[in-house]
């Protein structure tokens, strides 16, 4: 299976990326844009949902109208992914949020798990991962591998800035996840951050760098 990997050429969507990717760029400043690439991600990645018929009385008479059909699930990768997700609520304010704590050990860079509060059953058809980063892409693989677990059918990756490696990995391991981003860069240097990049996107949102 061939995997799906969408860079979004618009615009808007690569105007802030180079004002995110400044390093002089304050956090205030960072974390809106980061809300506003999600929105514009996820419109894009969000053009093929399923949509039902719905008929709507307008002061004037009833209009056919669609409306969505399945019930969607944002998934903020801890802490990250968190400054995504105001952005994309605004636009699907009926979705659920669900978050996963998983952070990268500095030395081995793999993925550990620390926060999962999923309910037993699944209670949305389509789930939207949500983290800036795809760099090795043992975050998102290990996401994915919740979330099918948990038994959601439907899932893709929005992200900001992804890595060769990270979208190798994800093809390995999820190729049915289709990734929409904004870029993708030239690789990871020797502690695993995307080049060029734009650092740490924990720290640069949260002021902790
Ligand atoms: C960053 C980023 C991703 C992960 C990407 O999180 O937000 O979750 O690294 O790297 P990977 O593709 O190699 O897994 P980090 O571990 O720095 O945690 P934080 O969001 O809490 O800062
Ligand atoms: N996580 C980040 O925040 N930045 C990178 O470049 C890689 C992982």
């Amino acid at each position: 299976m061939e995997m799906t990997v969408i860079i979004s050429n618009h615009p808007l969507v690569q105007h802030k990326l180079s004002i995110l990717r400044n390093v002089n760029t304050e956090p205030k400043k960072f974390r809106q844009l980061v809300r506003e690439l999600a929105a514009l991600l996820t419109y894009e990645a969000t053009s093929d949902l399923a949509t039902t018929p719905v008929d709507v009385q307008t002061p004037l008479a009833v209009a056919h109208c669609r409306e969505l059909k399945e019930k969607i699930g944002l998934v903020p990768i801890l802490r990250a992914g968190l400054g995504m997700v105001e952005g994309v609520w605004e636009l699907m304010p009926s979705s659920e949020v669900w978050h996963i704590g998983v952070y990268r050990d500095e030395k081995t860079l793999k993925p550990v798990q620390y926060y999962n509060k999923l309910p037993v059953e699944p209670r949305v058809q389509v789930c939207l991962i949500l983290d800036p980063m795809l760099a090795t892409g043992g975050s998102a693989v290990a996401t994915a591998d919740i979330l099918k677990t948990w038994g959601v059918k439907k899932i893709k990756f929005v992200g900001l800035i992804g890595a060769p490696e990270g979208i190798a990995l994800m093809e390995k391991h999820h190729p049915d996840v289709p990734i929409h981003l904004a870029a993708i860069d030239d690789h990871l240097n020797e502690k695993g951050y995307i080049v060029p990049g734009l650092g740490d996107a924990g720290d640069r949102q949260f002021g902790t760098g």
